[in-house]
This record gives structure tokens, sequence and C-alpha cells, in this order.
């Protein structure tokens, strides 16, 4: 049976098509599930080699995924929406995590390592519903005059630009001259 051609709908849709940019809350929600795919499978491992592997690809994923949110997508929230306690509150996770990712890559094998693990993944499953809830970080912005579109674009490129050169991880950028 022919299938009758959808009309083209009017105005752009927010889920872009394969390829197409994402803006800063798709491509931020879009770390968020990688990571949690990761701890996961982290969860289920039991080689412990697979799991060094999975932790440390945790961990990266996390600290460039910390950085952009500090360096980008942060304080366009706190200058659109004025909102101090949220923006206080999710810069004071992202200090708790980092400090636990510090450990946890600094002691890969001793008795502890999956008790850190766990308690990261914990950390982090609070730390995004905080950003995602509906009355959230994520919604807040969506309700401000944020442009998502050109923020999102901006952190891919800090995205690849940290993903490629390491060293720049735990560096950040100043982005804005003093006035
Ligand atoms: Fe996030
Ligand atoms: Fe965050």
């Amino acid at each position: 049976m022919a299938r009758t051609k959808q009309t083209t709908r009017k105005g752009s849709s927010r889920r872009p098509t394969n390829g197409a940019p994402k803006d800063a809350i798709a491509l931020l929600k879009a770390d968020h599930r990688q990571v949690e795919e990761w701890f996961g499978e982290f969860e289920k491992a039991r080689d412990s080699k697979r799991k060094a592997t999975l932790a440390k690809q945790i961990c990266n994923a996390l600290k460039v995924h910390t950085q952009i949110e500090e360096e980008i997508f942060y304080p366009a929230f706190l200058e659109a929406t004025e909102d101090e306690d949220t923006h206080h509150e999710a810069e004071v996770e992202h200090n708790g995590a980092k400090r636990l990712i510090a450990d946890i890559e600094a002691n890969t094998s001793d008795e502890y390592f999956d008790a850190r693990v766990t308690v990261l993944s914990e950390m982090i499953k609070h730390h995004v519903k905080e950003e995602e809830q509906p009355d959230g970080m994520f919604a807040k912005a969506r309700k401000s005059e944020m442009d998502l579109a050109e923020l999102g674009t901006q952190l891919q490129a800090r995205k690849s630009e940290l993903e490629a050169d390491g060293s720049l991880v735990g560096k950040a950028r100043r982005l804005f001259a003093a006035a």
C-alpha cells in the first residue's frame, strides 16, 4: 500500500536530523545518556580490566562534560536567568564529582575502586536529575532568552577541542576579559 507523503511541517523541529548540529540541551543530554550507559556496563562487568577501561571512559567524558558546562553553558545560564541558587548548586556538585574522579584516576587497583565508581554514579545521577527535571536548570534555560542553538555550536566545538587535546582538560579557558 502506498504511503501518503506527509506535508512539510512548518517551522524547525527541535529534534535535529542526522548530522545536524544539536542545540545545547540536546548535546548535554546526549552526554548524560552516554555516561549512564557506561555506568550500567560498569555495574554488570566482572572483569577488572574491563572495569578499569569503563571507569577511564566515564572519568574522561565527565571531565570534558563538566568543563564545557562550566565554561560555556553555566555562565550563559546565569547571565540569562540570574538564578544564582541553581547555578551555584550545580557548580558545587561538579566540584564534588571532580574530587572523586581525581581519586578514581589516582587509585585504579585498590579495594575502594568499585565503591568510588559506584558513589560517583550516584552523585552524577543526582546531578543529572537536577539539570533535567521539569523545573530544573535545563527547563529554566529553555524558558529563558538563551540562544541554545548558538550555545550548542560552541559546546560542540569546545568538546571536540578537549577530546582532541587532553592536555586542555582541567585548564579552564578564560572566556571573558575583565571589564
Ligand atoms: Fe550535565
Ligand atoms: Fe552539570
